[in-house]
């Protein structure tokens, strides 16, 4: 089903293979949702990224220097550079297997949130009341505090002075074939499927 990725792979960018079998996530995110979020929309980003950085100053910069470079005045160049940063950050999000918290990041969601609980709440809540396409994040910030963001469309926190640690797409696209128009129960589902292993590692 991934075929599609060696049809780019003369460009600068390239799609990067899903890190986990995307049959293995039930009633979540279905093998046909990932085919065309993967192969259709993941890699559609890339490839007019690859296209629009051709012949630009942009050709020898890395990913996020194009995303802090283009953020003001580029929006065809940032819009696809951010997507295909959040795109892969959020295939990094996701383990078939289930996973521990880390003791550190367990202290760090009690400590800002008041429980692990109560922070998948309202996660969940920024999610569920995000209007029209985007993201969610959990962030941290430059003081070291975590915090839940919405972005909107392609917004994404790289190149500002929130780290992303952990994101859900929020677009249609993402869920409507597994659970049409219910976006609470595609974020309800979520939850079992959290790479905290990779969450972790994002910690400053
Ligand atoms: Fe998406």
């Amino acid at each position: 089903m991934l075929g599609a990725i060696t049809s780019i792979h003369f460009f600068m960018f390239t799609l990067p293979s899903l890190p986990f079998d995307p049959k293995a996530f039930g009633t979540f995110i279905s093998e046909e949702t990932f085919s065309y979020h993967h192969d259709k929309h993941h890699a559609g980003y890339v490839s007019k990224l690859n296209a629009a950085i051709e012949g630009t100053s942009f050709i020898d910069q890395d990913l996020e220097t194009i995303i802090q470079n283009s953020r003001a005045n580029n929006s065809g160049v940032f819009n696809n550079a951010a997507q295909h940063f959040n795109h892969s950050f959020f295939w990094n999000s996701l383990s078939e297997k289930p996973q521990n918290i880390t003791e550190e990041l367990n202290k760090l969601l009690v400590r800002d949130f008041g429980s692990v609980e109560y922070f998948k709440e309202q996660f969940t809540q920024v999610a569920s009341s995000l209007f029209g396409s985007g993201w969610t994040w959990l962030v941290q910030n430059n003081k070291g505090t975590l915090a839940i963001i919405q972005t909107a469309n392609a917004e994404t926190p790289v190149g500002t002075d929130q780290t992303p640690l952990l994101t859900i797409d929020v677009w249609e696209h993402a869920y409507y074939i597994d659970h049409r128009n219910a976006r609470p129960a595609y974020l309800e589902a979520f939850w079992p499927y959290v790479n905290w292993q990779f969450v972790a590692t994002q910690l400053v």
